[in-house]
């Protein structure tokens, strides 16, 4: 459970590729916002990556969930992925491993319009452009339930399994509903595939109807993945809470992106409430442009804002958001968002607005 001590303790995994170089500006961030609060963050790295497994093979050592548990408020995490590990075996060990381990069921990805100049989507103000979107972060497709027969034969047969349980879809279903609540937002939509996949997301119709009616305040609806991702695109004002399931929240999530000004923007944490969470940009590892000093550190510093909400610092989260917000109107950015500044000199501009 998480201290009620003004340190918090945070574990910040910066990974591989970009993963280092955006982290390193979220922890200037963090630094700055608090600096003057009184609070204090106690940060430790680890170097889990790709260099590390190739050095001596670990990935997730198997004490490290209990591990976050109990030493940890909250977990800052850079992305993982490199071309020297073609199989992603480390990545997928330690990011899968804590998200199924750490049992973190919620992913939330907002998709909030900063500027209206980023979208290319046309006649569309930031207003417009405002929703989250609440994958589910522990079972689907991503459960790993399945094999391959055969393989490398003309007779193969490979499957992989979705895995819907009816404690998941409805955690994640009132995780939504909750939060629409909570923020006074009138517009829910549970989206799935049940037309064609008739067992896996028949249960997610059957809990979402009888968990409408216990928010009649909120106009719930249902749109099949296919529509919603059309709908995102042709009408994004429709949206203010989308749910859904794990592969489809990480398609629709992508999308949102696209339309706010692409991943470099996009934030996300994985999140058991009440628990040690894990915050990381929505984006990769993105190699070919690592060691360059041109990633968009902006996801990066925004999933930091959201690890402060989580961990009950809400006023140093809205200052990391307002001082983003203002370097993007600003034109203060990397070159993915029409500016000319490198990482760093973005990160050091944020800093120096939060002091
Ligand atoms: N959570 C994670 O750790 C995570 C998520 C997605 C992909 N990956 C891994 O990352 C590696 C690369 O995958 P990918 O290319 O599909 O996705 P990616 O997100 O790394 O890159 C996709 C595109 O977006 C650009 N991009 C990404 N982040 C950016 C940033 N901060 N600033 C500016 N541009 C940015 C990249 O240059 C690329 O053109 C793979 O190994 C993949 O498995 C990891």
């Amino acid at each position: 459970m998480m201290s009620e001590s003004p340190t918090k303790r945070i574990a910040v995994i910066p990974g591989d590729g970009i993963g280092p170089e955006v982290t390193a500006e979220a922890v200037k961030i963090l630094n700055a916002a608090v600096r003057k609060s009184g609070k204090k963050l106690a940060l430790t790295n680890f170097d889990w990556g790709a260099d590390r497994y190739l050095r001596d093979g670990t990935t997730l050592p198997p004490d490290a969930p209990e591990m976050f548990r109990r030493n940890y408020d909250a977990i800052l995490f850079g992305a993982l992925g490199d071309p020297r590990v073609p199989s992603n075996q480390h990545a997928a060990d330690i990011l899968l491993g804590l998200r199924f381990k750490l049992d973190l069921y919620v992913n939330a990805r907002p998709c909030y319009l900063q500027d209206a100049r980023l979208t290319p989507l046309k006649n569309r103000e930031e207003k417009d452009i405002h929703f989250i979107v609440f994958r589910e972060n522990t079972e689907g497709l991503y459960a790993g339930v399945g094999g391959i027969f055969k393989k490398n034969t003309e007779d193969e047969v490979a499957i992989q399994e979705d895995v819907n349980t009816h404690k998941g879809v409805e955690r994640i279903l009132r995780h939504a509903f909750e939060y629409a609540r909570r923020n006074n937002l009138t517009r829910l939509c549970m989206s799935d595939k049940s037309n064609a996949m008739t067992y896996a997301h028949d249960i997610w119709q059957r809990l979402f109807k009888k968990m409408r009616s216990e928010y009649p305040e909120i106009n719930s609806t249902h749109q099949f993945i296919d529509n919603l991702l059309l709908q995102i695109v042709r009408d994004p004002t429709q949206f203010e809470v989308i749910v859904t399931c794990n592969l489809f929240g990480d398609i629709a999530s992508d999308v949102g992106a696209g339309i706010i000004g692409g991943l470099g923007v996009a934030p996300s944490g994985n999140i058991n409430p009440g628990q040690v969470s894990l915050f990381e940009p929505v984006h990769g590892s993105a190699p070919p442009i690592a060691g360059q000093n041109i990633a968009n550190p902006m996801g990066a510093i925004l999933s930091a804002a959201m690890m402060l909400d989580h961990i009950d610092w809400p006023k140093e989260a809205r200052a990391i958001e307002n001082a983003v917000h203002e370097a993007i109107i600003e034109g203060k950015t990397t070159q993915d968002l029409g500016g000319n500044l490198g990482t760093n000199q973005v990160g050091d501009y944020i800093a120096e607005k939060l002091s």
